[in-house]
């Protein structure tokens, strides 16, 4: 089976799962990358009954319009039941390491907002350490050589990712050869680096529930 079958099937296990929120008011988070273009993709026949979405990126703000989907801004939001994104590795405690489309930082704080962050993959994301995808971390520009510097201090390979800016005029760096047996520690670590905006490693806020997309089909794993 296709990858791209994979993320597709995930995609529309989120829609079926998340349509009790389909109630005319309800507010759905949505991310970013290609897993969440399918989400966004299997939410569209439904945008009579949504109250409204959130993006994480300009990327996908633009996709939600291009649907007809409507999209508000998050400070105009209260609550947001549900938070719906992809991930680049994903372990067995649903921690995570997201941003390399260079969303992070926005998926970070949806996420935060949102009560239930249901992450949707396919099954080459599932591993036992997190640290093989290169972890980003959006960094001032003034800061850019400071963070490598700490960065590399930790024990990894610091590559700056040429040509990019975030959708909030920042930088990434991607940290290459980690292997992470501490997710919750390294993310408060990384985080207190004066000039780092955001780590991509979500753990202390994971995921409350994985969709795997297998070719056995969509399995499912509760945050323990
Ligand atoms: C973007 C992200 C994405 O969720 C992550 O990169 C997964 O992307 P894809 O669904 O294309 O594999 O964190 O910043």
């Amino acid at each position: 089976m296709a990858q791209d079958d994979l993320k597709r099937a995930v995609a529309q296990a989120a829609v079926d799962r998340i349509s009790g929120h389909f109630d005319g008011s309800a507010v759905i988070g949505v991310g970013s990358g290609s897993t969440a273009d399918f989400f966004i993709d299997a939410l569209s026949p439904h945008r009579a009954s949504i109250g409204a979405t959130v993006a994480s990126s300009e990327r996908s703000a633009a996709r939600l319009r291009e649907h007809g989907l409507p999209l508000v801004e998050l400070n105009e939001v209260q609550t947001l039941p549900v938070y719906v994104d992809g991930a680049d590795e994903i372990d067995a405690g649903l921690s995570m390491i997201k941003g390399g489309g260079g969303a992070l930082t926005r998926e970070k704080i949806v996420a935060a907002v949102a009560d239930r962050f249901i992450c949707i993959a396919d099954a080459s994301k599932r591993v036992e350490v997190l640290g093989r995808f290169p972890l980003p971390v959006e960094v001032i520009p003034m800061a850019r050589a400071y963070v490598a510097r700490q960065l590399a201090a930790m024990g990894g390979a610091v590559r700056l990712r040429e040509g990019f800016v975030t959708d909030n005029g920042n930088l990434i760096l991607d940290v290459h050869g980690l292997t992470i047996r501490d997710p919750v520690g390294l993310e408060q670590s990384i985080n207190q680096i004066a000039g780092v905006v955001t780590v991509g490693l979500f753990a202390r806020r994971g995921a409350d529930l994985l969709l795997l997309g297998t070719p056995q089909g969509v399995v499912q794993f509760e945050r323990r």
